[in-house]
Parts: C-alpha cells; sequence; structure tokens
C-alpha cells in the first residue's frame, strides 16, 4: 500500500501538520484507543480536589485542559500528584475549605474550568478569586454563568457588564434557586449544581434540551444527593453533603473518537476498532448522526465502567448520504459537529445543520471557522447563522488552511485531508494538544506509517 505522508513541522512561533494523500491506495486500518474524556476528567479532578480523602483518577486526559484544571485546584490548596494516564492520586480538602489562592487563576483555553470553577469559588465565603484565561476563553460569554449565580447571591465583577474574564470574585454564603437555563448547556448546568453544593437547601437546573449529565453521574458517586426529572430536564442538588474521595475511571473520550470514526467511514477500504471509548447516552448524537447518513459503525464489547457506559466501535468505509441535522439531539453533538462537517462534504446531497448558534461562542466561532476553511479546499460549505449547509461531493484538493488556535478545527481539517488531493497543510496544528495530544502520532498509525 502507498501511504500519505504526514508530517509536524516544529518552528518557534507554531506546528504545521503536512498531509500529502497518495495518488491511490490508501485505506485506514488497525485497532486505537483514544486519550481520556475531556469533561469526565476536569470532573474528577474538580470533585477530587472537593472530597474528604484521596481519588484515584485512571485515564485521565493529559491534554492542555485538564492540565489547567490541576493548576487552578493546586493552587486552592488541593494535592494532585503528577499527571499520567496511570493513576493520579487527588488529596481533597473538603467542600467549602478551598483556599484563597496568592494569584490569579488561570483556566487557559478551557471553558469548562472557568465556568465550573466559577460555581466552587463563588460559594466560599470569605475568600477572594481572580480568573482569568488565554485571548480565546477571555472572549467566550461568562453572563450565562454569572447571571445565575448572581440570583443565588454572588458578587462578581468583570469587563462589558461582568461578563468576560478576567473575573473577580467575592466568595458568599449562597442562596438557592431554581435556574431556567436558555440554552442546553452542561457548563451553565454544572456550575450551578457546583455552587448548589455548597449552598443550604435544594438547587435545581431546568434545561431546554438534556445536556451532557457527567457532574450528576460523578456528584451521585461521591455522595452528593442528586436528582433528575427526564420529564422537565431538571435536576436538582441538595447541598452541604460531604463528598468522599473514590476511584475514578475515565473511558476515552468519544469527541475524540469521532475524528477516527468519520476517518473510517470517508476513506475507501478502511476499517479502525477504537477500543474503550465512553459512550454515556448524552454523548451519543454522533453515532445517531453518522447513522443516519448510512455509515457502518458496530458498537461491540459494551460494557459499563465506574458508572459510565462503554464500548469499542468499529467502523467500515461505506457511502455517506446527506442528512439533516437539528433540535434535541444538538447538545449530544454539539463538540462532533466541525467533524460531522467534514463527513457532510463526502455525502451524496446536501446535508442542513440547525439550532447550532452555540458553535459560534466555542474556542473559535466554529461555524464561520469549519466552512471558511472547508471551503479553501473546494467544498460547498455556507453558513447559517445556527448551522450551515453543505452539498457533498464535490472533490477537495490540499492547500494551506488555519486551526484559528481551536484543536476540533485542527483535527477535522486533518481528516479532511485523507481525502483531499495533493499536499494540505494545516497551520496552528499545535491546538490539538488541548484535548488530544498524540493525535498525529495515531493519523500516522492508521495511515501504515509509524
Ligand atoms: C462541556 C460542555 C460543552 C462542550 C464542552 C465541554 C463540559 O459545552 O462543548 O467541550 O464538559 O461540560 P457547553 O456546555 O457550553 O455546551
Amino acid at each position: 500500500m502507498s501511504v500519505p505522508v504526514v508530517t509536524l513541522k516544529v518552528t518557534e512561533s507554531q506546528q504545521s501538520l503536512l498531509i500529502q494523500k497518495p495518488a491511490s491506495g490508501l485505506s485506514l486500518q488497525g485497532s486505537i484507543r483514544v486519550p481520556g474524556d475531556k469533561s469526565i476528567s476536569h470532573r474528577a479532578l474538580m470533585l477530587g480536589a472537593l472530597a474528604q480523602g484521596e481519588t484515584q483518577i485512571r485515564g485521565l486526559l493529559l491534554g492542555e485542559d485538564p492540565r489547567s484544571t490541576a493548576e487552578c485546584f493546586r493552587a486552592l490548596g488541593a494535592e494532585i500528584s503528577e499527571l499520567n494516564t496511570e493513576l493520579v492520586r487527588v488529596k481533597g480538602i473538603g467542600s467549602g475549605q478551598l483556599l484563597e489562592p496568592h494569584d490569579i487563576l488561570n483556566a487557559g483555553n478551557s471553558g469548562t474550568t472557568l465556568r465550573l470553577m466559577l460555581g466552587i469559588l463563588a460559594s466560599h465565603p470569605g475568600r477572594f478569586f481572580a480568573v482569568t484565561g488565554d485571548s480565546s476563553l477571555r472572549s467566550r460569554p461568562m453572563s450565562r454563568v454569572v447571571q445565575p449565580l448572581q440570583q443565588m447571591g454572588a458578587t462578581i465583577w468583570g469587563r462589558k457588564g461582568n461578563s468576560l474574564a478576567p473575573l473577580a470574585i467575592q466568595g458568599q454564603q449562597l442562596k438557592p434557586i431554581t435556574y431556567n437555563s436558555p440554552i442546553a448547556s452542561a457548563q451553565v448546568k454544572s456550575c450551578i449544581l457546583l455552587a448548589g453544593l455548597m449552598t443550604e437547601g435544594q438547587t435545581t437546573v431546568i434545561e431546554p434540551a438534556l445536556s451532557r449529565d457527567h457532574s450528576e453521574r460523578m456528584l451521585k458517586a461521591f455522595g452528593a444527593q442528586v436528582s433528575q426529572n427526564p420529564e422537565n430536564n431538571s435536576v436538582t442538588v441538595t447541598g452541604l453533603a460531604k463528598l468522599s474521595g473514590q476511584s475514578v475511571i475515565v473511558p476515552g473520550d468519544i469527541s475524540s473518537a469521532a475524528f477516527w470514526l468519520v476517518a473510517g467511514a470517508i476513506v475507501p477500504d478502511s476499517e479502525l476498532l477504537i477500543e474503550n471509548v465512553g459512550v454515556n447516552p448524552t454523548r451519543t448524537g454522533i453515532l445517531e448522526a453518522l447513522g443516519m447518513m448510512g455509515a457502518d459503525i458496530q458498537l461491540e464489547n459494551e460494557r459499563e465502567v465506574a458508572g459510565e457506559p462503554v464500548a469499542d466501535l468499529r467502523v467500515r468505509h461505506s457511502g455517506l448520504k446527506a442528512c439533516q441535522i437539528s433540535g434535541d439531539i444538538i447538545p449530544r453533538l454539539i463538540d462532533e459537529i466541525p467533524i460531522l462537517a467534514v463527513a457532510a462534504v463526502f455525502a451524496e446531497g446536501t446535508t442542513v445543520i440547525r439550532d447550532a448558534a452555540e458553535l459560534r461562542v466555542k474556542e473559535s466561532d466554529r461555524i464561520s471557522v469549519i466552512a471558511s476553511q472547508l471551503n479553501l479546499m473546494g467544498a460547498k460549505v455556507t453558513e447559517l447563522p445556527d448551522g450551515m449547509e453543505i452539498v457533498g461531493g464535490t472533490p477537495l484538493a490540499g492547500t494551506d488552511v488555519d486551526s484559528h488556535t481551536d484543536h476540533r478545527i485542527t483535527m477535522s481539517l486533518a481528516i479532511a485531508s485523507l481525502n483531499a488531493s495533493g499536499t494540505t497543510t494545516i497551520n496552528g496544528a499545535e491546538a490539538a494538544s488541548i484535548s488530544y495530544p498524540n493525535f498525529t502520532t495515531t493519523l500516522q498509525q492508521i495511515c501504515g506509517q509509524a
């Protein structure tokens, strides 16, 4: 088999990923493992820090985002051992017991770190905190968490009417609320639940559609009282429970597996087995969407590991057809829409994605960035205010594209380039390390290059 040349060029200022597709004969093969789930990794570190006793975390994601969480919670007084995938030990300091750090807490590129941590900090009376992030995070909306926290009595200051980081927080004794969230966001929901954890009484969040429920599952496992009502997508936490340290086993991240699912589906004669992937039903929208498009994906060896459903995913190449994606499935595949757009580029017919305006306030404006970068390669993607229209079936040609410092854009473009003639150069490829530090190595492996 002739193989594409996948090369990483490293300069002082950035990394560029070069993918040179051979004229014929590329097929992707192999068994791979994806890194630990990012959402679960953040929550394990945070709840471990708030619990009494030791939490042991196996399979933690070693990406930049969980590293930001670990740094913040070390500064808040938790003892967190060196991060590795085998075993991380967190010696918790107890809920309500976090220390006032001597410096500004930096969440880096991570919205989950900043938004969830805000709920925790705002409910720590008598301490003052300052939080910030990188230039992407400092431009992302924080009023979605600041406003409900203010309803609970929180004191938070920031730029643009307290809506942008850097933020300053004077911790307070909060009061419980019932919050009708206008958006289906696990970050908003989790922020309020974590504030409710340290607030006497019952704090409830109602969502317009169900978002990922990792916080609910893990809070229960750590000993908090959490009840869910699927009829109105509400969740209630009872405050002032003591958390106790647990053993957490982090499954592989379905958001990272999604790149290989699409790669296996679009590259002729491919077959990939992705082992140990989390298949929590609040995250499996991508499997349903690719299924609607005619992808050949099988779940094997389905099991439950430490309170989360897990499976091995086998994907084989198949012709894809267009589909329509909107409504309640959107929060269940929100992070996978850039790679879904890549699948749609190679599908027959016109795919329409709607109700996904949230993509405009992710690590980049993912609607505008994925559309513009795929169009540079010859795709026909039209931006909609809340989604995209993608006319499939136009052949792509390699060219220079840019990640816009967004990890999921980098990896989506790399998969698109496997089906584009010539050489694609993805500038700003270092962004992948936010959620997938070994992405290039795995790409080389399945292309038969490693
Ligand atoms: C996350 C929730 C999602 C997702 C993000 C991780 C989480 O964000 O996009 O990558 O871990 O709670 P929203 O809740 O803001 O949609």
